[in-house]
């Protein structure tokens, strides 16, 4: 029985996570998505709200398990009694980040793996961060994320800019 883990913030989750979702739950058995709260950031989406989106726009996918989670992901890892960690690389310059990160993990722990993907090509300029740049801006997010997650981000920043 092959449990990977896949880690990020998922603030919020783009068609590039779900492709990395996607791939790395038909090569393993059980895949938990591990949803990181950080309280030294101020992120868009509370870590409850983050769960609830990953959940809603991965219910088709029945081995696929939304977990939030806090402090190292290799205690995380080692709780979820899951031997691989997967992480997505979309250009050379995530491979330093996470070189370091992966390295520093098997010092940690020598017995979980990180595993790469390579995003797939028509995702490999996307992330959370530009996402919600555009859509701050006014702009239209539908091709980047979920119609249902762009709803929640534009529902969101309304909601900031009457506060
Ligand atoms: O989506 P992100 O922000 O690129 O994900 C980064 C994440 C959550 C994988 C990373 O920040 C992480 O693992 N944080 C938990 C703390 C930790 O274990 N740090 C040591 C690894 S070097």
């Amino acid at each position: 029985m092959l449990r990977a883990i896949y880690p990020g913030s998922f603030d919020p989750v783009t068609y590039g996570h779900l492709d990395i979702i996607e791939r790395a739950a038909s090569i393993s058995d059980e895949l938990i998505v591990g949803v990181l709260q950080n309280k030294a950031k101020t992120p868009l989406f509370s870590v409850e709200e983050r769960v609830t989106i990953l959940s809603e726009v991965t219910k088709n996918l029945k081995n696929v398990k939304i977990v939030p989670f806090e402090g190292l992901l290799i205690d995380f890892a080692k709780q979820m009694d899951a031997k691989v960690i997967v992480r997505g690389l979309r250009a050379i310059t995530d491979f330093e980040y996470e070189l370091q990160m992966s390295q520093t993990n098997r010092k940690l722990n020598a017995d979980v793996e990180t595993l790469f993907l390579t995003t797939s090509l028509e995702y490999s300029y996307l992330s959370s961060t530009t996402v919600k740049e555009v859509a701050s801006f006014g702009g239209d997010i539908t091709q980047f994320v979920p119609e249902f997650v762009a709803e929640k981000v534009t529902e969101k920043i309304k909601e900031r800019r009457s506060k």
